[in-house]
């Protein structure tokens, strides 16, 4: 019998978690399925497709520094990889490479399910404009708040953002504004962090002014990295949460694409916050 193949392509990727997450996924769904890591020469990702094909691989998450890549590469791409520009999810079938991108409703998911946070109606301000901030921006319009922010160092990169999802913001009755990261004002009941700040020795980029009472503060990322603008955030009166929820649910969204499961996440996330510490 063969046995289904997935595993994850990055650099680095000595740290990842998706291969522990998908293992577990399968085991509390009965699914039958080897998921690997694979660290791709930064000048290799496409050939390391194709030999991943080759061997019979099914699907494979992607992660930095390669999901433009992986939606460039793609014979077909999703409407939400398309306005992210970006995938962290194929699906190969009959020759075909489908690309999706599963970061944003990731995110959503954990904002409103596992927080408990529905985003209808609020002012959220999405700090940041590169891959990060691309995957999440359509999902975040799809849940209706009022209104987003996204500002970014360098405002020419929002502006682009802002522009390419003008058509969705409007259908979603959502005020979309690109706005320069200084001297940015304003307060926000949900403030989203999707720079690369902390990874450069960077602060937490916003004044504490732009966080409402209560306000719920999100760092894309998790661990040490994320711990900055948590702390920054729980000083001045929010919400912290870091992004490992939302790597497990954007996993568990993948795993729903491949699989046609939707795995319990809410159990694997409190397995995978207990395994870490
Ligand atoms: P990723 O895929 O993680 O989003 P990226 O595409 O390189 O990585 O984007 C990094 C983001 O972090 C960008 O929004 C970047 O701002 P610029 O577009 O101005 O470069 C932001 N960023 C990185 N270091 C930062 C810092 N010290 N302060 C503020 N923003 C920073």
């Amino acid at each position: 019998m063969t046995i289904d193949l997935y595993c994850v392509m990055g650099h680095p990727i000595e740290h990842s978690k998706s291969p522990w997450i998908h293992a577990r996924f399968a085991e509390l769904t009965g699914q039958t399925l080897r998921y690997g890591k694979r660290l791709i020469a930064l000048d290799g990702f496409v050939p390391a497709v194709q030999a991943f094909v080759a061997e019979g691989g099914q699907g494979c998450n992607i992660t930095v520094p390669f999901k433009f890549e992986a939606a460039a590469l793609a014979t077909h791409t999703s409407e939400r990889a398309l306005l992210a520009q970006a995938s962290n999810v194929l699906t190969f079938k009959d020759g075909a490479i489908l690309a999706d991108n599963t970061d944003g409703a990731g995110l959503v998911g954990d904002i409103q399910r596992n927080a408990g946070v529905d985003l209808r109606g609020r002012r959220v301000l999405l700090i940041g404009a590169g891959g990060a901030a691309a995957g999440v921006l359509g999902p975040l319009l799809l849940a209706q708040p009022a209104h987003i922010t996204v500002t970014n160092r360098t405002l020419a990169k929002a502006s682009t953002l802002v522009a390419r999802h003008a058509t969705l913001a409007l259908l979603q009755k959502t005020e979309l504004l690109a706005q320069d990261l200084r001297g940015l004002e304003g307060d926000f009941d949900v403030i989203i962090n999707a720079t690369a700040s902390s990874l450069n020795g960077g602060g937490v980029p916003v004044a504490a002014s732009t966080l409402k009472p209560g306000a719920l503060a999100y760092d894309m990322m998790y661990g040490p990295a994320a711990e900055g603008f948590l702390n920054w955030a729980r000083e001045h009166g929010a919400v912290a949460r870091d992004g490992l929820g939302m790597l497990v649910e954007q996993a568990a969204e993948s795993f729903l694409i491949w699989r046609g499961v939707r795995p319990p996440s809410q159990q694997v996330l409190t397995e995978l916050r207990a395994a870490i510490g």
